[in-house]
């Protein structure tokens, strides 16, 4: 079922319903939590110890291939970190990295059929894929967790997270194009010299400038960084569907771009040449280095936390903050019937975005409860700083955008209205409110939203695929 809490202001904060986290893992959380505050705790490793772990890294990639290990980059730390512990399970042993067999010479004047069969005699199925883990026990429902357990290449059943598994279903139920919106008007009101006033030109270009910088950092985030990192099947199976989303979204701004003959240079530059879009990019870029380091590995409370940082900076503040300007800007262009093929876009993408905020959350609040160690008051602090910084951020992308008050808003009502989102953001992640008695002046918002009871969706587009035409039989 979507959830549109995040628009209407009269409905109560969707509540995080956790799943069951075995008394065994509970215990050794405890155990760790314990382990954090005694003296014997493992100390993180040191700068020394930090950078020959680098240079050994460094030193087996210089290898030659032949001797190289067969086990992937990521799992190269972990064995030869000196003090790297491990806070809530024990990882299964990787599989100890194999010389490469030898390369057979094939007869070239072999058949098709003795050629193959020579190339495969030897396949050793244990080298080279320590997801195969030949022989390794059968995974239980117990064994898996968001991070730092066995990541299974495909064992999405017996679910866990069944809210994982739900939220893809949804997805999937919401699939659309861009091509399914008609722009036709929006063109004749972009091309004519009064179809918009400045401001409003304005505001449909830094639109499309912001939001296709963000989608594409988005999507970047996702593939080359979370997903390798979150160790289960149902979620990593929610990141491909929404990394798909994203690719929809860049493409939507493309075709508005394109259909409307916009400066395309202008417009995806902006994101480094106009300093409102280029902060924020820079804020969402922050927090996405670190994992993007192909040596980085969680495994220690320190890069866990590090891990949790990305998802709050992506999921709560760019997803969940840095859009909220302009979607409403956006919307409210289309409720007073400009623009509305864009606005139709937009309404799209903001569908998808409250479900990537919402999975967002309740895979951090997950990792919250499976791992309670790493949610100290430090954290709690670092995490409230990050919403607040966001806030303030987009507060000034609405000063720029709109200089005088325009389509029924000002930059005042903006910074209520983004007070009052970063309010519930720090609810969703049980954090306190630094913006008290803040008010939604948009609550249309949640109106222009709900796509089920607004429009009826299927009479405005093409239900049927090109799935059919695309395949040749012949
Ligand atoms: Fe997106
Ligand atoms: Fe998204």
């Amino acid at each position: 079922m979507l959830s549109w809490d995040d628009f209407d202001s009269d409905a109560p904060i969707k509540t995080f319903k956790p799943q069951d986290v075995p008394a065994s893992v509970r215990q050794e959380a405890l155990k760790q939590t314990q382990g954090l505050d005694t003296p014997v705790r493992q100390p993180a490793p040191t700068a020394q110890q930090t950078a020959a772990v680098k240079q050994a890294i460094i030193k087996e990639k210089e290898q030659p291939v032949a001797a190289a290990p067969a086990a992937p980059v990521q799992t190269a730390p972990a064995a030869v970190a000196p003090a790297t512990p491990a806070p809530t399970k024990a990882p299964a042993p990787a599989v100890a990295p194999k010389e490469a067999p030898p390369e057979v010479a094939i007869d070239p004047t072999l058949s098709a059929t003795e050629r193959a069969e020579a190339g495969i005699a030897n396949l050793d199925i244990a080298a080279g894929a320590a997801e195969l883990e030949m022989g390794a026990a059968r995974i239980e429902v117990d064994d898996k967790a968001m991070i730092n357990c066995r990541a299974d290449l495909n064992q999405l059943v017996p679910f866990k997270y069944e809210w994982a598994w739900q939220k893809y279903l949804d997805a999937c139920a919401n699939h659309w194009m861009p091509q399914e919106i008609n722009m036709t008007a929006d063109v004749a009101t972009w091309k004519s010299e009064d179809g918009l006033s400045a401001d409003e030109r304005l505001i449909v270009e830094r639109s499309l400038g912001y939001f296709s910088s963000a989608d594409s950092l988005v999507a970047n985030n996702l593939v080359l960084a979370v997903y390798r990192l979150i160790t289960n099947p149902e979620c990593r199976q929610y990141l491909l569907r929404q990394s798909f989303e994203e690719a929809i979204h860049t493409h939507a701004y493309q075709y508005c771009v394109e259909s409307l003959g916009m400066d395309e240079g202008a417009i995806f530059n902006m994101y480094r040449e106009v300093p409102a879009v280029a902060k924020k990019a820079a804020w969402t870029i922050k927090h996405t280095q670190a994992l993007c380091d192909p040596t980085f590995n969680t495994g220690t409370p320190e890069t866990d936390q590090e891990l949790l940082s990305n998802l709050i900076a992506f999921c709560c503040v760019t997803e969940g903050i840095f859009f909220y300007c302009g979607f409403s800007q956006i919307l409210s262009m289309g409720r007073r019937n400009k623009m509305t093929g864009v606005a139709e876009q937009f309404q799209y993408i903001l569908r998808d975005e409250s479900m990537h905020l919402n999975f967002g959350v309740d895979v951090i609040n997950q990792i919250k409860l499976e791992n309670p160690h790493l949610w100290t008051e430090a954290f709690q602090e670092k995490a409230t700083q990050m919403i607040i910084e966001g806030t303030e951020l987009e507060i000034a992308y609405a000063r720029d955008t709109m200089p005088r008050g325009v389509l029924g808003m000002n930059a005042a009502m903006m910074e209520e209205y983004l007070h009052f989102i970063a309010n519930r953001r720090l609810n969703q992640l049980g954090l306190s409110e630094q913006y008290p008695g803040a008010q939604n002046p948009f609550p249309w918002m949640s109106e222009m939203m709900d796509l089920r009871k607004e429009k009826n969706f299927f009479e405005t587009r093409v239900i049927e695929y090109q799935t059919g035409g695309a395949l040749s039989w012949d």
